[in-house]
């Protein structure tokens, strides 16, 4: 077996891998097991066909009148056998207990005495994801524009060269109500750029994973260069020109703009300017012969691989001595993962806004994390829009907009939330792992309003004759903000005359 051509071996192998695969049982690609048996009144799996047969259409001896009628006792029966409740499921509706859908199988849309089982066609894992959807606590009421969008629907660009990254966005285009705010998530390479270039809109940044070096100049001729990583902001205001570069272990970051409608589709690349301008305008502008010009991109570059930069930034930072370097105050960047957590009963809140880095002068964030069980407390903003990023575990947002509308949706890692400005939440955890989650406002400083502060500090007899609760209750009201409240971990707990807390 001196030599045996490639091609024959590859065939060999296809056949193998063939045999095999006859011999296990066949993959069920695209069946997630939901949905067998007649629907509509087909009869999975048809026959199967040579040639084309039967009429298209039928024709008026189908129309009702002239049909003979069905007989419901032998038709398609919508009754579901023995249908499976989870815990929590037949406790009161107005409890809203979460349900853990997650070994149903499959769930059944039930709560209390409402709702009933559903015969299908359905999807279980949609369902599994968004229980307060598919069975909402009877306190929902009325309608609320969809809150949630998930990263994992959203169409994914590659970067323009051998795999130097990615962004997937979220913008108004797939969640309508998000007016005010659009978030990204990006992924650099090692050493891959976010190619040089600037937005109408302001970008705030918090990196997720690995490293990035950023460089931007101000309108007044200022440099800046830093490097930032997990845990740090960044932000670039209107029409800063900027460059992103993955350090030696790539990055993955969020970016967070202060316009709805913002794309990555419409940013103004320095390739595109290049492109896009007559060379000999080019040759004026940078003094330069044509022929320096005939190598520029063919094409936008958007994301692509780059050289190496040095590890020692100074070696990068170029200054000009009349104009100096963006500093102080007036910084791009902010180290936010060296600031210590305020810690609380149930989880910990960062918060960074303005009062500490001022050129974001419009984005106010907070990072919370949030324990088994507890809960972000229930709470509204009074001057913005709060777009939300679910950055670990899962949890759950009941949006409540006057006059008496209210929805709940379930939220899982890589999940952006949106609520309107003076729309009170609240964001439980729903998890066996701690809930983190970054709230971004469009406000010169992260304030709300916390609803069991507002019942300690108003007088006992306004809340007594509005709301007829009871002296034990109000005594032990929280005069500070708790910010974050400690659950019982056990989230269908009061269904077994437990307790939530
Ligand atoms: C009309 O449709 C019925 C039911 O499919 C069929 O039995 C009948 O032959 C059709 N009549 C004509 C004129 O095609
Ligand atoms: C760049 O140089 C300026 C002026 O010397 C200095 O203030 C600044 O800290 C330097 N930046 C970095 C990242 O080294
Ligand atoms: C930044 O601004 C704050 C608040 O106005 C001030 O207290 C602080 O000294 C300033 N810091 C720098 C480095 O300029
Ligand atoms: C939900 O149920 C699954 C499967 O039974 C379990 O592994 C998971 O821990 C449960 N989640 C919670 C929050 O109880
Ligand atoms: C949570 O509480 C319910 C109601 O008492 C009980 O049926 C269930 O077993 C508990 N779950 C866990 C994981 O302890
Ligand atoms: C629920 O708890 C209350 C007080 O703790 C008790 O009086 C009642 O009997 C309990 N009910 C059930 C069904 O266990």
């Amino acid at each position: 077996m001196k030599y045996i051509p490639k091609a024959l071996l590859c065939l060999a192998a296809a056949i193998l891998i063939q045999s095999l695969v006859l011999a296990l049982p066949l993959p069920q690609i695209g069946n997630y097991g939901e949905n067998s048996g007649p629907v509509v009144g087909v009869t999975p799996p048809i026959p199967t066909v040579t040639a084309a047969s039967g009429p298209l259409r039928g024709n008026s001896s189908l129309l009702g009148d002239n049909a003979p009628r069905p007989n419901p006792a032998t038709a398609d029966s919508a009754i579901v056998p023995s249908p499976q409740l989870v815990d929590g499921q037949e406790a009161d509706g107005k409890l809203g207990l979460y349900l853990n859908f997650s070994s149903a199988n499959p769930p059944q849309p039930i709560r209390g005495d409402r709702g009933n089982t559903d015969p299908g066609p359905r999807t279980f894992a949609y369902e599994k994801l968004n229980p307060d959807r598919y069975a909402p606590p009877t306190t929902d009421k009325g309608d609320i524009p969809q809150a949630m969008w998930p990263m994992g629907l959203s169409h994914n660009r590659y970067g323009n060269d051998h795999n130097a990254g990615w962004a997937r966005q979220e913008n108004n285009e797939v969640l309508p109500v998000a007016s005010k705010m659009a978030g990204v998530d990006m992924r650099l390479a090692p050493f891959a750029y976010r190619e040089l270039h600037w937005h109408t809109a302001g970008e705030w940044a918090l990196v997720m994973k690995g490293c990035v070096r950023v460089a931007a100049l101000s309108d007044e001729g200022q440099t800046f260069i830093d490097d930032v990583c997990a845990g740090d902001v960044w932000f670039f205001p209107p029409g800063i020109p900027h460059s992103l570069q993955g350090l030696e272990s790539g990055a993955e970051f969020l970016l967070v703009f202060d316009e709805g409608d913002f794309t990555e589709e419409g940013t103004f690349l320095v390739s595109e300017l290049f492109l896009r301008n007559p060379v000999e305008v080019l040759s004026k502008d940078l003094h330069a012969p044509v022929a320096d010009f005939k190598d520029l991109p063919h094409d936008q570059l958007y994301i692509f691989n780059g050289s190496p930069a040095p590890r020692n930034i100074e070696e990068q930072n170029v200054t000009h001595s009349a104009e100096g370097v963006v500093s102080g105050n007036g910084s791009y960047t902010y180290h936010w993962s060296l600031q210590e957590p305020h810690a609380v009963p149930g989880g910990s809140v960062k918060i960074l806004d303005p009062l500490t880095f001022p050129v974001a002068k419009t984005f106010s964030a907070a990072l919370v994390v949030v324990q088994p069980g507890a809960m972000r407390e229930i709470h509204w903003h009074t001057t913005s829009d709060e777009w939300t990023f679910f950055l670990q575990g899962s949890g759950r947002i009941t949006v409540f907009s006057a006059p008496s509308s209210s929805r709940t949706f379930d939220f899982t890692a890589g999940g952006v939330g949106y609520v309107r400005q003076g729309d009170s939440h609240y964001i439980e955890n729903t998890g066996e792992e701690d809930m983190i989650l970054l709230e971004v406002l469009q406000a010169p400083k992260f304030t709300d309003v916390s609803v069991a502060q507002w019942l300690a500090l108003t007088p006992r007899q306004i809340i007594k004759d509005t709301l007829h609760l009871p002296d034990s209750l109000l005594d032990s009201l929280p005069r500070e903000k708790p910010i974050v409240v400690e659950g019982n971990r056990n989230l269908t707990a009061l269904a077994g005359n437990g307790t939530a807390f």
